[in-house]
């Protein structure tokens, strides 16, 4: 977007303290009795037009909409030249492109909340529109579905015409594409706003089988004795996806895999896995729990990482010819504290792998030899937790065959699957908290910035990257960061999914 002369170059403010509109007709921020933020009373989304609002943000809005959790008007921002109906229809058809079936009068209720304000967001002007639209809101969210390059400008302009005061901001990756423009944006933001007010979206963070994460570990007393280095012998995290990058070639370039989805995803779903237990009730704990996990983390070894590139992505369009970007990333990384020293933990994600597949295995240490039967080593217990395609977790366990093959080993596994169709969904989910006023599945400042920390290594030094065949596990080089510990595992798939 062309910047126009007369923007101002940012002043430096407190946190909160933006200037107050002119007219000084809206009322002080309130916050509820019980400490908590104030729900939103309106839902601005910037970028209404865009790509992410078509495929998630309507869908999310529906189902809100369905379940009866929108009760506020949403305002539309972007630069096209629409009108309302024209907002409508377009949600209409977002909608029926999303939603099967979708419910013709959840739809109609959803149309009815939908006011546009069109505007350049470098055009003061905009704002004051928008300012106007709000009217007498106090505490409205802003979602904006922009480039990242402007969050900080459309922040800024909000403070400009006094709408920050009382506001949430949602925002989503990428935050910076390496620890230091992570750091600058976060200034940027902070000149504005205070952490309180910014709600980072990590969709993985929605999902519910990864906010299961912590239950699973905590509210089942069986599990903590042994989750640590005494019993467990490295964990193993996979990330594979059965297609390419699509026509996402022009965004995902610059990007790779490691910045995609190990810094984010990934090192959150680590935290989950790995975290103390939260103390508490106070809105904080996890997160802070999240940071300490994080802060325990080595910074990343470029030895212990292999780069990986699909035959067939320097064809997509969007892609440079001779690019050397990751679609596939394998590493180790170490988390130095009481509780895993010692404690491999493997990560690789990748594009074109022969399945669809995230999940987290916990392996445990092999028992000594045992003093019957000819088999004197059995495999050690597993724990996985999957969360795609179909939530689920499993439990290992060795058991003696039944039969005169006297000490032969039995696997039986304890199972539990879900089907996801009812759930809130990632979007759904973290929109709500976000009206709600509820952070605590949104990251924060400090755990963005300490897990650009731990890759930064790898983003300074990154290895040759390999070619690997679509539809392969990788290239051959990535069984170098298992290598002496284990092999990489085959994920657990649904009953009927195609194995790898
Ligand atoms: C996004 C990445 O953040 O997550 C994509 O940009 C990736 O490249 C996607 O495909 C995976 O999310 P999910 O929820 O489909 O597993």
């Amino acid at each position: 977007m062309a910047a126009t002369a007369q923007r101002r170059a940012p002043a430096r403010r407190k946190p909160g303290s933006a200037r107050k509109p002119a007219a000084g007709k809206r009322r002080s921020p309130q916050s509820r009795h019980d400490g908590r933020p104030p729900e939103a009373d309106v839902l601005v989304i910037f970028g209404i037009t865009g790509d992410l609002a078509r495929r998630m943000t309507f869908r999310a809005l529906y189902r809100l909409e369905r379940r009866k959790k929108l009760k506020i008007p949403i305002i539309g921002v972007a630069r096209s030249e629409w009108g309302d109906e024209q907002l409508r229809r377009h949600a209409r058809e977002a909608i029926a492109g999303s939603v099967e079936e979708a419910d013709e009068g959840t739809i109609e209720r959803l149309c009815k909340r939908l006011r546009y304000v069109q505007g350049d967001y470098d055009d003061p002007w905009t704002f004051r529109r928008l300012s106007n639209a709000i009217g007498k809101a106090l505490h409205p969210v802003f979602y904006l579905e922009t480039p990242p390059s402007l969050f900080a400008p459309v922040v800024q302009s909000l403070g400009e015409v006094g709408l920050t005061e009382g506001a949430r901001i949602v925002i989503e990756k990428p935050f910076g594409h390496d620890l230091g423009s992570a750091r600058e944006l976060n200034a940027q933001l902070r000149q504005v706003l205070s952490e309180e007010q910014i709600m980072r979206i990590d969709h993985f963070l929605g999902k519910e089988p990864v906010m299961d994460i912590t239950y699973l570990r905590f509210a089942n007393t069986l599990l903590e004795p042994i989750w640590n280095h005494r019993y467990v012998s490295h964990l193993q995290m996979t990330m594979a996806e059965d297609f390419g990058v699509e026509d996402r070639g022009r965004f995902y370039d610059p990007v790779g895999a490691l910045r995609d989805v190990v810094q984010n995803h990934l090192l959150q779903v680590l935290a989950l896995v790995a975290m103390e237990p939260p103390a508490g009730t106070y809105e904080e704990s996890i997160r802070d729990k999240k940071l300490e996990l994080f802060k325990a983390i080595r910074d990343a070894d470029p030895e212990r990482y292999v780069r990986g590139l699909y035959k067939g992505y320097r064809q997509v369009e969007g892609v440079a010819k001779s690019s050397q970007t990751e679609t596939y990333a394998a590493l180790e990384l170490e988390v130095d504290n009481w509780r895993w020293a010692g404690v491999p933990f493997f990560i690789r994600a990748g594009k074109e792998m022969p399945v669809k597949a995230t999940e987290v295995s916990v392996i445990f240490k092999r028992p000594p030899r045992l003093g019957v039967g000819p088999r004197s080593h059995p495999e050690p217990n597993t724990l996985v937790i999957r969360i795609d395609p179909r939530p689920g977790a499993r439990i290992r366990f060795l058991a003696k065959k039944a039969g005169e093959e006297a000490f032969d080993p039995a696997d039986f596994q304890v199972l539990f699957e879900r089907d996801p169709g009812a759930e809130p969904e990632p979007y759904e989910r973290l929109l709500g908290d976000a009206l709600a006023g509820n952070s605590q599945l949104f990251t924060r400042e400090d755990g963005i910035e300490q897990t650009w920390r731990v890759v930064q290594p790898l983003l300074d030094k990154p290895p040759p990257v390999k070619q690997y065949e679509r539809s392969s596990w990788g290239p051959t080089e990535a069984s170098r960061v298992v290598r002496g510990i284990c092999e990489w595992y085959q994920p657990w798939l649904p009953d009927g999914a195609k194995p790898g």
